[in-house]
């Protein structure tokens, strides 16, 4: 009896242990199921026709989205106001008029959305989750949360859990030995402990126990080497993005974005396409709008003021009338000084979009953030899979590399054979040797 007794109660340790295997398993493997193409859909329409006041998760022109169905339940009908809120207001529902005077009487106008776009709206901005973070979690995790992010990874706490499994089955058979031992008249062994047991199996497995401390140790160097290869990198997809504070808050979707201002990057950055330097625009070009603009959506007169303090302009009597203060921002990219990087090679010659190297400016960056890693790596990699069209090309840069190539003697075949298949890469136009990139 004792022995059966013995027994389920070990086993209960034993099923406390599967239980944690499960749970384990059920918890890190699935996370909250959110409707993805729902939330694509509302994704795109927010962005195409809200995002210029809106933002799903902060206040901006207007409120935050999320929450909003909330907010009105039982209150009003939401989908009239976000079609015509002005003439919902005029309808005579007190919350509307609330909402709006709530918010200083600025207008949302109204918006030519059907109720099924308004519904995808609504659960885009209540699922909402930053990019990177995955939706559907309520408090998406910041970025660096520790989460397995390689099959590696994975495999390593299975097998951990399997080891949990195994160590619970030596304890099992500790307490049956025991069982019978004490039948046979005999002291029972003294229970062993974990490490003990790690100990007992690995004396008698040595070959398992090799490959598993052999494991151990490449798994340790592996991470060691990805964190030493990350000092010092901000951008790209594993890193997190380098976003300093800058002196005034200068919103680049709300000057560049196509929804909203529309400016041509080339109006600040006039560097980009004559010269190694894409350049910071001086206070005098805000200037140009900002004598008759003082006021912005977000932030009113306050970050604007800024630039009449740097330009020594008085609004009161429309004249330039006080000391100059340039405006010191601080620099996102920067790479170091034994790199050469040209922007008009890149803009005007090689005609690659900013985005590409900066990522959505116009389109996501309410401040400026450092999108792509900036390392060898990245720029050799680049280099090595871009085509450059020479032949047919209107470039007279190109055009004289291939009447060069062209002439150049059969006997030369390296240089010729570029021309075989009228493909041409950076890599193979000098973009990988060392003396380009450096002094
Ligand atoms: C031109 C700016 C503008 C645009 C575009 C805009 N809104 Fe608004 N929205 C506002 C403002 C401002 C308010 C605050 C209420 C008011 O003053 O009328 C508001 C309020 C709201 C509210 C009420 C929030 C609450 O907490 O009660 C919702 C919901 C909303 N907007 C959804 C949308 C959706 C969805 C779109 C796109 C289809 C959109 N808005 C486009 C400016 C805008
Ligand atoms: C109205 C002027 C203006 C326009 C238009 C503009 N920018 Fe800027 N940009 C600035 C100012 C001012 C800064 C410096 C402050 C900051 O970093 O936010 C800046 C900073 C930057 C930086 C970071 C510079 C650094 O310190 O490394 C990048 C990259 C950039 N802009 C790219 C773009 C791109 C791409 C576009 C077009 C989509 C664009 N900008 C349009 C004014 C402008
Ligand atoms: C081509 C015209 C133009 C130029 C150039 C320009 N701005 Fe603006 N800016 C505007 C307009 C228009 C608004 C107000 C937008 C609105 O009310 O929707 C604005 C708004 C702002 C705001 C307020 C933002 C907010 O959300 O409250 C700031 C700050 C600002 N600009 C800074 C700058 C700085 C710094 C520069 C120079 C690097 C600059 N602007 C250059 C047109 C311009
Ligand atoms: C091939 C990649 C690439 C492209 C394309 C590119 N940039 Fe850059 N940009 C860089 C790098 C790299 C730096 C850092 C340069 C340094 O530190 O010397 C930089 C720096 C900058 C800066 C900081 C100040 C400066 O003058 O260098 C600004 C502003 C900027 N870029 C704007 C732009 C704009 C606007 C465009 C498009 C017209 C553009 N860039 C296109 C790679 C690129
Ligand atoms: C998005 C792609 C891309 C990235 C990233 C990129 N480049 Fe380039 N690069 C090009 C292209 C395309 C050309 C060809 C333009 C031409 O024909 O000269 C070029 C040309 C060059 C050249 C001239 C090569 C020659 O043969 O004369 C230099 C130097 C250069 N890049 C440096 C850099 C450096 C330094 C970086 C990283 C900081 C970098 N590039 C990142 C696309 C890229
Ligand atoms: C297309 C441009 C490019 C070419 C070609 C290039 N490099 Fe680099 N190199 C870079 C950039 C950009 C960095 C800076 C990386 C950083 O700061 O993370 C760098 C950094 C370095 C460093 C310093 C390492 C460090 O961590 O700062 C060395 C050493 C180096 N390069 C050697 C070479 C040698 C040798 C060659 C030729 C085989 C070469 N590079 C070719 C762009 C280039």
């Amino acid at each position: 009896m004792s022995l059966v007794f013995r027994l389920l109660k070990r086993s209960t340790g034993l099923l406390g242990h599967v239980a944690i295997l499960a749970f384990l398993l059920i918890t890190t493997g699935a996370s909250a199921q959110i409707d993805q193409e729902v939330y694509d859909k509302g994704e795109k329409i927010f962005k195409a026709n809200c995002a210029a006041c809106h933002k799903p998760d902060k206040d901006m022109t207007g409120p935050a989205v999320k929450g909003a169905t909330q907010r009105w339940e039982g209150k009003g009908d939401l989908h009239e106001w976000i079609r015509n809120s002005q003439g919902y207001i005029k309808s005579g529902n007190p919350y509307a008029k609330q909402v709006f005077e709530d918010h200083n009487k600025i207008i949302m106008p109204p918006q030519a959305v059907s109720n099924e776009d308004i519904d995808a709206i609504l659960y885009y901005a209540d699922n909402y989750a930053p990019a990177g973070a995955k939706p559907g979690t309520t408090a998406p995790a910041p970025e660096t949360a520790a989460q397995p992010s390689s099959n590696w990874e994975w495999l390593l706490i299975t097998g951990l859990l399997l080891l949990v499994v195994l160590l619970s089955l030596g304890g099992v058979r500790h307490q049956l030995s025991n069982a019978v031992r004490e039948k046979q008249g005999l002291n029972p062994e003294p229970p062993l402990g974990t490490w003990g047991r790690i100990k007992r199996w690995a004396g008698r497995n040595k070959g398992w126990a090799s490959v598993a401390v052999l494991l151990l140790v490449v798994w340790g160097s592996v991470l060691c080497w990805n964190f030493l290869f990350r000092i010092g990198v901000y951008g790209g997809d594993k890193a997190e993005h380098y976003k300093p504070s800058q002196p005034i808050n200068y919103d680049h979707t709300l000057h560049a974005g196509a929804d909203n201002l529309a400016i041509n990057c080339q109006y600040c950055h006039s560097g980009a396409e004559k010269s190694r330097h894409a350049g910071i625009p001086s206070a005098n070009v805000c200037m140009n709008c900002h004598q008759a603009v003082s006021e912005g959506p977000a932030t009113g007169t306050a970050e604007i003021a800024k630039i009449y303090e740097a330009t020594g302009w008085d609004p009161t009597t429309m004249t330039y009338s006080g000391p100059e203060k340039p405006i010191v921002w601080n620099k996102v990219h920067n790479l170091p000084d034994h790199v050469y990087f040209s922007h008009e090679q890149h803009v005007a010659v090689g005609k690659i979009e900013c985005q590409e190297c900066h990522g959505p400016v116009d389109t996501e960056m309410d401040q400026v953030q450092q999108w792509t890693p900036l390392t060898m790596a990245w720029c050799l990699d680049c280099h090595n899979t871009t085509e450059v069209t020479v032949a047919g090309s209107d470039n007279g840069y190109y055009k004289e590399i291939h009447r060069r190539l062209a002439e150049t003697p059969m006997g030369q075949r390296e240089l010729r054979k570029y021309l075989e298949d009228e493909k041409i890469t950076v890599r193979e136009l000098g973009g990988w040797e060392c003396a380009k990139c450096h002094y």
